[in-house]
């Protein structure tokens, strides 16, 4: 399967998925088609071009309607054929304009045990909350935020020494494991949805 990625920042997450694939790790998953970001001067554009991924910026424009943008992100990705979008680490909330193209085949990963510290910062938000486990999860994307169903979840628990960084950087490490397994049993096919539940395996 062809799969593309979107990204706003650093782009670990994606990077991440680079290396598996290109390690043989990635099963089911036969090209990565291109990394997009929404910011032109996403750190993770560079990453991208280092692994030789061909890379597309598509930023919103000042006062652009969300459905002319979304239509603008369809035009660029449709003409790769791919699949699966992964959205690792990308800032923006997506509305049925993109939706309806890709149904059921955007995932996204989020740092938190959802339904629990959805949006922004959900690391900084446990931490301060004062949870002794939190984690991250890779969900299928719908119209609301944080919100589609759970494919897979990791528990990450918080040590006494934490800092809001140290825990982050924990939380990171899994997020870089997560994802990959995720698009595997996504790409393979190897999973059925019964209501909001994902069962992997069958
Ligand atoms: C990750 O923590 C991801 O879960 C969140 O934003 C961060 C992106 O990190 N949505 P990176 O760009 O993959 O390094």
């Amino acid at each position: 399967m062809k799969i593309g990625i979107f990204i706003s920042g650093t782009g670990t997450n994606m990077a991440a998925i680079c290396r598996n694939f290109f390690e043989n790790r990635l099963t089911g998953v036969d090209e990565i088609s291109f990394v997009l970001s929404d910011k032109k001067n996403a750190p993770g554009l560079e990453k991208a071009e280092k692994f030789g991924i061909k890379t597309i910026i598509l930023p919103k424009k000042k006062d652009e309607a969300k459905e002319d943008y979304e239509t603008r992100l369809l035009e660029a990705v449709s003409p790769f054929g791919t699949k699966l979008i992964v959205l690792a680490g990308f800032m923006k909330v997506l509305g049925t304009t993109f939706l309806s193209g890709y149904e059921g085949k955007i995932i996204n990963i989020h740092p938190s045990l959802l339904p629990s510290f959805k949006g922004v910062d959900a690391q900084g938000q446990a931490f301060d909350y004062g949870v002794k486990v939190s984690g991250c999860t890779v969900h299928f994307v719908d119209e609301t935020l944080d919100g589609g169903p759970i494919i897979l979840q990791q528990p990450v628990f918080r040590q006494d020494d934490d800092t809001n960084e140290t825990f982050k950087a924990r939380i990171l490490e899994q997020e870089h494991i997560l994802l990959s397994r995720a698009i595997s049993i996504v790409s393979c096919g190897n999973y059925s949805i019964n209501g909001r539940y994902v069962l992997v395996g069958r």
